[in-house]
C-alpha cells in the first residue's frame, strides 16, 4: 500500500458507513490521503484513528438525520457517501430465523436506503454527488449457506440502479462495488474457527485466477476512483472486484 498523499479528493467531504470495519477503514484512510474531509459513521464504540467519527446505527432514521445534520452544520455540504456497513449470516433459509432475516435486511438494505435518502439534500445543494453502495458477487451468484446475505446484496444491486436513474439528472452518481473475497473480519467469520482453516483458505485462494484474496486496499482503490471526478460518466453500475473468480468456467475447477 502506498502512503503517498495525493489530491484526487481535495475539497471533498465524505461519509463512510461501516468506517470502522475492514473495508470501510481502508476507504477512510485512502480518502484522507487524497485530501478529503472524512466522517467514519459506524455503530462501533471506538473511534478509528484518522477520520472524524460519528456513532451511527444505519438501521435508525433518527441516526441518519443526526449524521447528516452534523455534516451540514460542520461542512455545509456532502460530496461522497459510501454505504459500507454490513453484516453476514452463514445459514440456509431453513436455519435462518425471521429475526435474523429482518436484522440483516435492516442493516444491509434499509441501512443503505436510509443513509442515502438523508444525504440527498446535501448533495443536491452541493450540485453533485457520488454514492457508492456495497453489493457483493454474492448478489449475482450464491455461496452455499449465505441465503439471506445473497438476498440483501441482490436488493442493494437493484436499489443502486434505481437510485442512479432517479438522481442522475441532479448530477448525483450511484454505483455499487461487488467484491468477492476480501480479507477482513467478515471473511474471518465466514471461514469460522474450527478445522484446518489455513488449508481451506489456501484452496479458496487457488480457485481464484489471481490466486489470492483481495485486500481492503484493493476495494478502496476502486471506491476512490468512483468517488472522484475521473469517474464522472460512471453511474448505475455494479463493479465486480473478485480477482477474476466469477469470470471462469466453474467446471474447470473439478
Ligand atoms: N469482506 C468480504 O469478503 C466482502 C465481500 C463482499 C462484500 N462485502 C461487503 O463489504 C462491506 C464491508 O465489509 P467488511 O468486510 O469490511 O466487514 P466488517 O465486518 O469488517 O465491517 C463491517 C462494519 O459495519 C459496521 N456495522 C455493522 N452494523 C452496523 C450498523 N447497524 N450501523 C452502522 N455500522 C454497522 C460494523 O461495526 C463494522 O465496522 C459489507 O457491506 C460487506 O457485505 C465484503
Amino acid at each position: 500500500m502506498s502512503a503517498v498523499k495525493n489530491n484526487y479528493l481535495e475539497n471533498k467531504v465524505a461519509v463512510v458507513t461501516g468506517g470502522c470495519g475492514g473495508i470501510g477503514n481502508a476507504i477512510c484512510e485512502r480518502f484522507l490521503r487524497e485530501g478529503a474531509i472524512v466522517y467514519a459513521a459506524d455503530i462501533a464504540e471506538t473511534a478509528p484513528r484518522g477520520p472524524l467519527f460519528q456513532k451511527h446505527d444505519v438501521t435508525s432514521e433518527e441516526s441518519a438525520i443526526a449524521l447528516m445534520n452534523r455534516v451540514h452544520s460542520e461542512q455545509g455540504k456532502l460530496d461522497i457517501l459510501v454505504n459500507a456497513a454490513g453484516i453476514e449470516i452463514e445459514h440456509t433459509i431453513e436455519e435462518t430465523t425471521l429475526a435474523a432475516w429482518n436484522r440483516i435486511f435492516a442493516i444491509n438494505v434499509t441501512g443503505t436506503f436510509l443513509t442515502s435518502k438523508h444525504c440527498l439534500p446535501l448533495m443536491r445543494d452541493a450540485g453533485a454527488g457520488s454514492i457508492i453502495n456495497f453489493g457483493s458477487y454474492d448478489g449475482f451468484i450464491a455461496d452455499p449457506q449465505l441465503a439471506a446475505y445473497c438476498a440483501t446484496k441482490g436488493a442493494v444491486h437493484a436499489l443502486t440502479r434505481a437510485m442512479a436513474c432517479d438522481h442522475g439528472p441532479e448530477n448525483i452518481r450511484v454505483n455499487a462495488i461487488c467484491p468477492g473475497y476480501i480479507e477482513t473480519p467478515m471473511l474471518q467469520s465466514f471461514f469460522g474457527s474450527s478445522g484446518d482453516i489455513e488449508t481451506l483458505k489456501q484452496e479458496v485462494r487457488n480457485v481464484h485466477p489471481t490466486r489470492r484474496f483481495g485486500t481492503p486496499e484493493d476495494a478502496a482503490n476502486l471506491v476512490n476512483w468512483l468517488a472522484g471526478d475521473e469517474a464522472r460518466y460512471a453511474s448505475g453500475q455494479l463493479w465486480v472486484l473478485d480477482g477474476g473468480l466469477s469470470a471462469q468456467v466453474q467446471q474447470m475447477r473439478l
